[in-house]
């Protein structure tokens, strides 16, 4: 049975054209929504020039009201039946209730070599510690931001004149080639951890 993947973004949506590119031909799921919390993210035109159905709940009219939010963002997604929920740039905080009703089937990526680094601002923090590599990661998503189990981590050398622009430059084709290897292991049934060095 073929895999049906919602995939959440807020921005660019440039992991969101690679993960959509990416299934086709024997690949073991499809693209079925694009859904972005921000109306204007240009991720949303991309998907709609590939033909996949797209969705955007704005977050800024529910305030400080989350559980509003997230109802509408359940209910657009439970409209599109996904099997697997694709965070791709998606930059709003998902609360406990969210993520345990969708837990085991909702996967993140991360600009950082998890556990290093959650949140915010990880090429530049990875910088400061001096760090010799820095990457990025996808894994499952549990309550806690940025954990869950690691399901693959590509990896890089940090140059001695990197800036945090030029080491986000350089970590996104890895989370492209990252994040599509994953999810087709996954929506295969196959949670076998995946290491690209670059
Ligand atoms: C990516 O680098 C992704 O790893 C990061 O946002 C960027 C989105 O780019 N995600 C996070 O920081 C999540 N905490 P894209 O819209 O071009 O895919």
């Amino acid at each position: 049975m073929t895999k049906r993947v919602a995939i959440l973004i807020s921005g660019g949506g440039s992991n969101m054209v690679a993960l959509a590119e990416s299934m086709t031909g024997d690949h073991p799921a499809r693209p079925v929504l694009v859904l972005s919390n921000d109306p204007d993210a240009g991720g949303l035109r991309k998907a709609a020039d590939m033909g996949i159905p797209i969705a955007a709940i704005d977050h800024k009219p529910f305030g400080k009201d989350r559980a509003g939010f997230e109802a509408a963002i359940d209910a657009a997604l439970r409209a599109a039946e996904p099997d697997i929920i694709c965070l791709a740039g998606f930059m709003r905080i998902l609360t406990p209730a969210f993520t345990s009703a969708w837990e085991g089937q909702m996967l993140n990526i991360h600009p950082s070599l998890l556990p290093k680094y959650k949140g915010l601002h990880t090429h530049a923090r990875a910088l400061e510690a001096g760090d010799e590599e820095h990457g990025c990661t996808v894994h499952e998503v549990t309550a806690a931001l940025d954990d869950g189990p690691i399901l693959g981590q590509a990896r890089l050398r940090v140059a001695p004149d990197d800036t945090p622009e030029t080491l986000a430059a350089r970590v996104l084709p890895l989370e492209h080639a990252l994040y599509p290897a994953v999810l087709r292991r996954f929506a295969a049934g196959d949670r076998t951890r995946i290491d690209l060095q670059s």
